[in-house]
């Protein structure tokens, strides 16, 4: 997308799946990212969804006894609701099995076929129904033999010439056309493109699978679930963006300027979607970026696992806002974290109880025991070094922020918030405020402290708004500020980092505190979760 634009998009996650804290991760940092460039007055398209063709859904709607649309149109209403739960602003939400969707499929698989970029082989390997994938290394054959869990399969196969864009593909990453984030990442892609670059299967047999889209030129085969899914960040556009002309192409909102995905999709989105753009004669993204992995006592958290931590209960446990802000601090986006519910109360109570709340309610209580006015003024020596401090950790909160560093671009506001109390704690606004009748200058810093805690407060609840939407908001108020944060803009608003003009008024504790020990460990719940 141009510069006014921005195109965000997560992986359309698995019907079948019952949405995790691994899902509710990438889903998160995609919201806070497209409120975040909302704010920036950015046209933001955030696209989200459901992957719902392919074996494992077929299986799953058998063994309940119902069609597979049904069993699809149940169950992705386990994703929608955790969305709004969270409170995420996806823009669209695409399933596979939209009949739109499955046209635009086809049309681009006709397109593939008629340029030449796919022909018919017979093929046999080993296939792993869990993964919906063909497993080629020797060793993991093996031991997914022993676990039962790949079978032998011998078909004929409709191929994408993937191999021919080999060179190309390299040239792009290399040149960072497309931007494969973390570098790490994007090492780890190039050092893949060493190897020669094999086809891609992309049909299967509609006598071993029918639930999928039928490939036009050979309508006894019906399409591989990865492009069938992959295509959805383009088709999306065609039906599911009002603004946007359904003419031949994708609208002017593709590319996308971010795939954000976990690093278990990394090669599905690097090379198997980006070659198949390049056939299509389409632009590439212009970032992928891979996030870590979130953990559970060291495994990674998926169903098959069996370790899965719900959302749904860390929200009735702790609310929206704080496990929000737990999953974008607490480790570096692009590495994996292990989850417990000690970090998270910890985090609570010293991040946002502590360090915002006790700020937030201090401010709130004092002054809005004196009428709810902040004196206007001037700062001083006392507190400019304190407001300069936090105009640069705005500054660098938003360049962290635009990298997709949020727990580095939450670190600098939190050094603004600790400086503020620890102002507070210096001047104990409190005694000055006893002593302002006799004296006007403890009156005068009284004011000054009020002013300048109020002013960061203001600046923090805007700039964390993506973070915390709902939460900031209520700060915001609190402020005595009117108007939603949603409708903010960065430029040309002078509200932002300034003193609040409205009434200041005394609210509830915006973050309570967790009682440590009245917190059910999650590894006790979550082991108990059917994933
Ligand atoms: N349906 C495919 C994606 C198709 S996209 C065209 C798929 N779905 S999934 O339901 O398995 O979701 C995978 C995504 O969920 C990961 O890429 C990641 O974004 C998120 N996570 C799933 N488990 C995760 C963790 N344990 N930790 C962090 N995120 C993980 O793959």
């Amino acid at each position: 997308m141009g510069e006014d634009r921005f195109y965000i998009t997560t992986p359309i996650y698995y019907v079948n799946d019952v949405p995790h804290l691994g899902h509710a991760y990438t889903t998160i940092a995609a919201d806070a990212m497209s409120r975040f460039h909302r704010m920036r007055g950015r046209e933001v398209f955030f696209l989200t969804g459901t992957d719902e063709h392919g074996q494992k859904v077929a299986q799953a709607a058998s063994a309940r006894g119902v069609s597979e649309q049904q069993h699809c149109d149940e169950l992705h209403q386990n994703f929608k609701s955790l969305w709004e739960r969270l409170n995420i602003s996806n823009d669209a939400f695409i399933r596979t099995t939209d009949p739109e969707h499955k046209d635009q499929v086809q049309t681009a698989l006709q397109k593939l076929w008629d340029d030449g970029w796919v022909y018919e082989q017979d093929y046999e390997g080993w296939y792993s129904v869990s993964d919906e994938m063909f497993v080629t290394d020797p060793d993991e054959i093996e031991s997914l033999k022993a676990a039962g869990k790949v079978e032998f399969v011998k078909e004929a196969n409709y191929f994408f010439k993937m191999s021919a864009f080999q060179e190309k593909l390299v040239a792009a990453i290399e040149s960072d056309e497309l931007g494969i984030r973390p570098t790490s990442r994007r090492n780890e892609i190039l050092g893949f493109l060493n190897q020669p670059l094999g086809d891609l299967s992309i049909s299967r047999p509609k006598s071993r699978l029918s639930w999928g889209v039928e490939l036009p030129f050979a309508p006894d085969h019906v399409c591989y679930v990865w492009v069938d899914a992959l295509l959805n960040y383009c088709t999306a556009l065609r039906y599911l963006n009002p603004g946007i002309p359904a003419d031949d192409s994708y609208g002017p909102v593709w590319p996308a300027d971010y795939h954000l995905i976990g690093k278990d999709i990394l090669t599905t989105h690097s090379v198997y979607w980006t070659t198949v753009l390049m056939a299509l004669g389409l632009p590439l993204p212009r970032h992928i970026f891979a996030h870590g992995w979130w953990t559970f006592e060291g495994q990674k958290m998926s169903k098959s696992m069996g370790n899965v931590v719900d959302p749904n209960l860390l929200i009735d446990e702790f609310g929206v806002d704080p496990l929000r802000y737990f999953v974008l601090r607490q480790m570096p986006f692009g590495q994996d974290g292990d989850f417990g519910a000690t970090a998270l109360v910890e985090r609570i109570n010293s991040d946002l109880a502590n360090d915002m709340g006790n700020l937030a309610s201090r401010v709130s209580n004092l002054v809005a025991g004196d009428g709810g006015a902040i004196v206007p003024g001037e700062a001083t020596a006392a507190t400019a070094s304190i407001l300069e401090e936090f105009e640069n950790a705005a500054t660098d909160y938003e360049k962290a922020f635009e990298e997709f560093e949020f727990s580095a671009a939450l670190r600098r506001i939190w050094d603004s918030l600790s400086a503020a109390n620890k102002m507070i704690q210096d001047t104990e606004p409190w005694r000055l405020r006893k002593e302002r009748d006799e004296d006007p200058a403890a009156g005068a810093l009284y004011d000054e402290v009020m002013r300048t805690s109020a002013i960061i407060l203001s600046g923090a609840a805007a700039l964390l708004y993506p973070v915390m939407p709902e939460r900031m908001q209520t700060l915001w108020e609190s402020l005595g500020w009117t108007g939603q944060l949603a409708e903010l803009r960065y430029e040309g608003d002078s509200r932002l980092l300034g003193a609040p003009t409205g009434t200041v008024v005394k609210g509830d504790a915006l973050f309570p505190r967790i009682n440590a020990k009245a917190v059910p460990t999650f590894t006790e719940r979550a082991a108990g979760l059917d994933g």
